[in-house]
């Protein structure tokens, strides 16, 4: 039976493995120069977005008209469609400025139903909201509450209450939903049941993250989500969206853009893909899309790691795990971002959580050299996306000239991958040449000029938000 060795240091790994570790290196690490011209590209891919031909990243309008002031009130309820979970919340806005009470429950989104029918998603939406309503509000004889509906998906809108999804992403492949307005059949989902509820506003989790994370936070200018997906918002003046000219809005009329980043290069221009994501993309229900997204989101970042093991163990000059079976390694998707997580919290002196990892969820024992190789590998995929993804904040800081700001992030990368924050704020001090913080003391927490910082709940408290701003413009008749 093979154990880890307790002492084992670099000098200890064989050659060919040792080789790997730095073919791995290069092939994962993405220098300051590239940082650089990956963010210069992002630029100008944010103003096609705008233009009236459009470009790759669609830069959707989304009729969330400014920012809150802190003063809105009342009892919304907030439906939040994201990846992974199915969230039903209830949201009070009190007088007080900036305050805000929220119940909520959570339920499991099937697999299956992110590939099945669309009837059966919107069953099951409605189905849960309506389970919601029952348990908190039994017997009560309800006005219809507003609702703020978290469809964090690329929508076309043409108003709030609407949206004609762009395509799926994050995994999901439900046929008769692209290309249609995605509120007529939620509605009568709603309506078979008899739920009382009235949808005000259809939001993305970014849009509402930067909604929610303002309410709290008045130098908040961006919000970004780095979950199984991974996407910004930020608010663009009327006069600067070519593509919305038409309209004769006021344009210094401030409008949240959902960008959609993940779609960036997706003609394959800058973006340093590796044999790996290549192979993630052919794979995935939508080829050719979400290029950005597939080489940062928390969706891919367990699999990217997944693809180099299996791999590495077919290359006769490495061969790890030699002469055991790897058939459960060998299962699509069967790794997601947590394992790389535990693996890179773990002590490297012995790697022994790593080391049962391994033995329990994948029946493979690993020797010393090829815990360090894993431990390297999950430490560059970590630090690749964390590095990417701060290409995009730069690009939209430096398209708006902001020279200090806050941004606010969620999702599960953000929030558990360790090191994320970190490494993500250093590739922003390299991108934005910084050498000292915004007050003249050292860079750090506190003092880097532009900071990404934990968010408030955006597709809970942030659709609360947008509903109840809706409504207001609704009363003051500016739609
Ligand atoms: C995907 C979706 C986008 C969402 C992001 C984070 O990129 O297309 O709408 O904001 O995931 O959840």
């Amino acid at each position: 039976k093979r154990k880890p060795s307790r002492r084992g240091s670099m000098a200890d790994v064989p050659h060919d493995i040792k080789q790997e570790i730095k073919r791995l290196e290069e092939l994962f690490t993405v220098d300051t120069a590239k940082l650089k011209g990956i963010t210069e590209h992002f630029i100008s891919e944010l103003a096609k977005g705008l233009s009236k031909e459009g470009g790759s990243i669609p830069m959707n309008p989304t009729w969330c008209m400014g920012f809150p002031t802190g003063h809105e009130t009342g009892t919304f309820l907030a439906l939040d469609m994201g990846g992974t979970n199915l969230r039903v919340c209830e949201i009070r806005l009190p007088e007080e400025v900036g305050e805000f009470d929220i119940i909520q429950s959570k339920y499991h989104m099937p697999e299956e139903l992110k590939t099945g029918t669309a009837d059966e998603l919107w069953g099951y939406i409605a189905d849960c909201l309506q389970q919601f309503i029952e348990y908190h509000h039994e017997g009560e004889r309800l006005d219809k509450l507003p609702l703020g509906f978290t469809f964090s998906y690329p929508a076309t809108q043409e108003y709030i209450d609407h949206g004609i999804l762009q395509r799926w992403t994050k995994g999901f492949d439900i046929d008769g939903v692209e290309g249609k307005d995605v509120v007529p059949p939620f509605q009568a989902a709603v309506a078979e049941r008899n739920i009382p509820i009235r949808l005000t506003a259809l939001i993305n989790d970014t849009t509402g993250t930067l909604i929610a994370s303002s309410y709290t936070d008045s130098e908040m200018k961006i919000g970004c989500i780095f979950g199984t997906g991974c996407n910004a918002a930020y608010m663009e003046e009327c006069g600067q969206i070519p593509k919305l000219e038409h309209m004769k809005l006021d344009p210094k009329q401030p409008i949240a853009i959902n960008c959609e980043w993940g779609a960036f290069d997706n003609e394959h221009q800058v973006l340093p893909r590796t044999q790996y994501d290549i192979i993630i993309d052919k794979d995935s229900p939508r080829p050719g899309q979400q290029s950005f997204e597939k080489m940062i989101a928390g969706l891919y970042l367990g699999e990217l790691f997944r693809l180099v093991l299996v791999d590495l163990n077919e290359n006769p000059n490495v061969k790890i795990f030699h002469g055991q079976d790897i058939a459960a390694l060998k299962k699509p998707y069967s790794l997601d971002a947590s394992f790389l997580s535990d693996i890179e919290n773990d002590p490297y002196e012995n790697l022994q959580e790593t080391y049962d990892r391994f033995k329990t969820h994948l029946k493979i024992e690993c020797a010393r050299p090829e815990l360090e190789l894993i431990r390297r590998l999950c430490e560059l995929i970590g630090t690749r996306a964390a590095r990417l993804s701060a290409c995009g904040v730069a690009a939209i800081c430096k398209k708006k000239g902001y020279e200090t700001a806050h941004v606010g992030a969620d999702g599960s990368v953000f929030n558990k991958y360790p090191h994320f924050k970190q490494r993500g704020a250093a590739a922003l001090a390299e991108i934005l040449d910084w050498t000292v913080g915004r007050d003249g003391k050292p860079l750090g927490r506190g003092h880097d000029p532009v900071e990404i910082l934990p968010a408030e709940d955006g597709s809970g408290v942030g659709a609360a938000l947008i509903a109840a701003l809706t409504l207001k413009r609704v009363q003051e008749g500016s739609y």
